[in-house]
């Protein structure tokens, strides 16, 4: 990790912006835009989607390693790659190639990686898990893998949902998009779920203690009327101990032509009861609706509340919300970025919860077909609280 002690203005804020921020404390060096992956080019189709990032750090791990996953569509049989940082998203290696279960799967959609902060069932804290939607002629999969070698190799554990072939019309019955987090002694898998047929789509999780067996399905966020499709789960616990769900509303009417998904929101105090919160949406100052595939995030930088981040797929932008998610106080800011379908969002360590990575997967037909990783920082003050840490005596900040 190099450190240089240069002031910068902050990237990101452009003249779009009626903010210009600067930040003179911090001393990081940052990147931008560096190339993790691209297909071979022998390869039919060599587009990529979906990019995922975890740092390994809710086991006391002091060496800071990155893995990442990204779908692709290898010929024959398929696989999610997962390679491996060491320097904090700069470079990039392959570690292994991960094979799904279900027989005869024509591709693994999706995936999502997540750390265990504590143990559940035979799997101890620092497990890394890995899930993905297989499609194939007959469902949808949502599967679950392990690795208890820092992503070298990973086993299967369990499938937690089922559904029919994939099919976003009314009438599917599909599962779609997993999400993990653990809350409270219990780990739950979110996924985007058309199976009841009261709506044409809905979220849903599932939960477990033993990662073995799932209890029935609850609803995180159901509309009312059948038309109306809510997906892509994705939550984040901010300082006040509440949980952001942010989540894209599909069909909802009322909204700009280029929000084609526009994005919604709901705050509760734990992860598995949103289904009884508000639903908002997220409309920054600016009148932008934030729309498409939505990743967010919470760091207790840029402000008493610290900053909720937001990227949405529609455009480069990112939405910031320095109050614990008021709805009058969502900010659009220009990631400097580039576009990309469902970028994730990672809290770089010792930066005072400033530098976040952006892991941009690729988009569909129009965008790019890579995988990049760059640094976005976020506007304000840094902080001294380490939320991302798991260990009770990890690193004093070196600033
Ligand atoms: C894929 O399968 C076909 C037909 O079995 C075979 O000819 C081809 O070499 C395989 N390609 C790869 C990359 O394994
Ligand atoms: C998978 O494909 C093979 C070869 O076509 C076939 O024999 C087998 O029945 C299929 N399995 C399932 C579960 O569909
Ligand atoms: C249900 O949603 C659709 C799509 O937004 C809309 O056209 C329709 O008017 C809505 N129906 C009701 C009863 O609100
Ligand atoms: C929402 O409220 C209803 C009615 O009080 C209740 O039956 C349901 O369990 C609640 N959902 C969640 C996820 O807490
Ligand atoms: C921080 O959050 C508290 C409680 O929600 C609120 O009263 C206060 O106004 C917020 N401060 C800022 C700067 O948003
Ligand atoms: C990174 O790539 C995006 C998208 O192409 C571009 O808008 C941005 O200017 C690039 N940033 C740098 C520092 O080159």
């Amino acid at each position: 990790m190099l450190f240089l002690s240069l002031p910068f203005i902050l990237a990101g804020i452009t003249a779009a912006s009626p903010l210009l921020l600067r930040d003179t404390t911090l001393s990081y060096d940052t990147f931008d835009n560096v190339t993790v992956y691209t297909a071979p080019a022998a390869w039919k189709n060599r587009g990529t989607l979906y990019g995922r990032v975890v740092l390994l750090n809710q086991n006391c791990e002091d060496d800071n390693v990155l893995l990442s996953t990204w779908t692709v569509n290898a010929p024959n049989k398929t696989y999610l790659p997962i390679y491996k940082s060491l320097d904090l998203g700069r470079t990039w290696t392959e570690l292994t190639k991960v094979y799904f279960k279900t027989p005869n799967y024509t591709a693994i959609a999706q995936p999502f990686l997540y750390e265990l902060g504590q143990p559940f069932g035979d799997y101890p804290a620092g497990t890394i898990f890995l899930s993905g939607n297989t499609f194939s002629r007959t469902g949808t999969a949502i599967e679950l893998h392990a690795s208890l070698d820092q992503g070298h190799t990973f086993v299967y554990v369990s499938t937690v949902a089922t559904g029919g072939a994939p099919n976003t019309n009314d009438g599917g019955t599909s599962v779609w998009e997993p999400f993990i987090l653990a809350h409270g002694g219990t780990l739950g898998v979110f996924y985007s779920d058309s199976r009841d047929p009261l709506h044409s789509q809905k979220l849903s999780h599932q939960t477990s203690t033993d990662l073995l067996t799932w209890s029935a399905p609850v609803n995180d966020a159901a509309s009312k009327n059948y038309t109306l499709r809510p997906g892509m789960t994705s939550i984040a616990k901010m300082g006040n101990d509440k949980f952001i769900f942010s989540y894209e509303l599909d069909k909802a009417a009322g909204f700009p032509a280029y929000a084609k998904q526009p994005i919604h929101y709901r705050i509760a105090d734990s992860p598995f009861e949103f289904d009884n919160s508000t639903e908002l949406p997220l409309v920054a100052t600016d009148g932008t609706v934030a729309s498409s595939a939505p990743q967010i995030v919470w760091t207790p930088a840029g402000g008493p509340n610290g900053t909720i981040l937001t990227s949405a797929s529609h455009a480069e932008d990112f939405f910031i919300n320095t109050a614990y998610g008021d709805p009058s106080a969502w900010t659009r800011v220009v990631s400097g970025h580039g576009i990309g379908y469902s970028r994730a969002l990672q809290i770089i360590p010792d930066t005072d919860g400033k530098v976040i990575l952006v892991f941009n997967g690729g988009s569909w037909q129009d965008g790019p077909k890579e995988v990049s990783a760059g640094d976005f920082l976020i506007p304000g003050a840094g902080s001294s609280l380490d939320t991302i840490s798991n260990c009770p005596s990890s690193d004093p900040d070196e600033d």
